[in-house]
């Protein structure tokens, strides 16, 4: 048991099988253009809590501690932890956009054209949908490049490297605030409008 729960990939993959058993379970045979629709919500859902679980991860976790993590330990975290982090948060970012994007031209043409232009009945996901891509540029073009600074991946000088963590930090705090009504518009816009 140790063996597979110890696993990453394994557990990963075992949790797709059991998805994939429900899916067929319970809908196998309603799997039509408007099934593939509600999967692609699911799959939207699943990339944006990964990317918003990680969001919250460095505000709720990394970033408040680090000021207490002893010197000699906090590579263990810009080396290691933060990179990989990293990764998955601007991948998940970038697939949540493009999923919702997706998604929303599959739920009905000119969804999307009526959503960003704030029309009713659309005006709800449509906020939502810009606070998300306002998040997801703060992630690729602010948050990602002043961290490489910052985690040293790419080598400045040290004031540099301090301005850089502080630019990373403020605009990953503006990205917690900006969740909370995005998350609300994303739901309300999908249940009551
Ligand atoms: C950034 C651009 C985004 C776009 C273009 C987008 C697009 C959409 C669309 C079209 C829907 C379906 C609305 C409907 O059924 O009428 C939706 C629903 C939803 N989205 Fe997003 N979304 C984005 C970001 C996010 C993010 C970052 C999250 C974070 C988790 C998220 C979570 C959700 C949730 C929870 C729903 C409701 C699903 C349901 O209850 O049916 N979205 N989104």
């Amino acid at each position: 048991m140790a063996k597979i729960l110890g696993n990453f990939r394994l557990a990963l993959l075992i949790g797709i099988v059991l998805l994939v058993a429900v899916m067929v379970g319970l809908h196998r045979g309603m799997m039509d253009a408007a099934y593939w629709m509600q999967f692609s919500r699911f799959l939207h859902v699943f990339v944006g809590i990964l990317w918003i679980g990680l969001l919250y991860y460095f505000n709720f976790v990394q970033i408040p501690t680090m000021p207490s993590v002893p010197a000699e330990l906090k590579p263990g975290v810009t080396k290691y932890i933060a990179p990989v982090a990293l990764f998955w948060f601007r991948y998940a970012a970038l697939v949540t956009v493009l999923v919702g994007l997706i998604l929303a031209e599959l739920i009905a043409p000119g969804y999307l054209r009526d959503a960003l232009m704030l029309k009713q009945p659309r005006t709800t996901i449509g906020i939502g949908m810009w606070l998300g891509l306002i998040m997801a540029a703060n992630v690729w073009f602010i948050i990602w490049p002043n961290q490489k600074k910052a985690l040293g991946i790419v080598q400045v000088e040290d004031d540099v490297k301090a301005r850089a963590a502080s630019t990373a930090m403020m605009a990953s705090r503006t990205n917690l605030i900006l969740s909370l009504p995005m998350l609300y518009c994303m739901i309300a816009g999908a249940h009551i409008g």
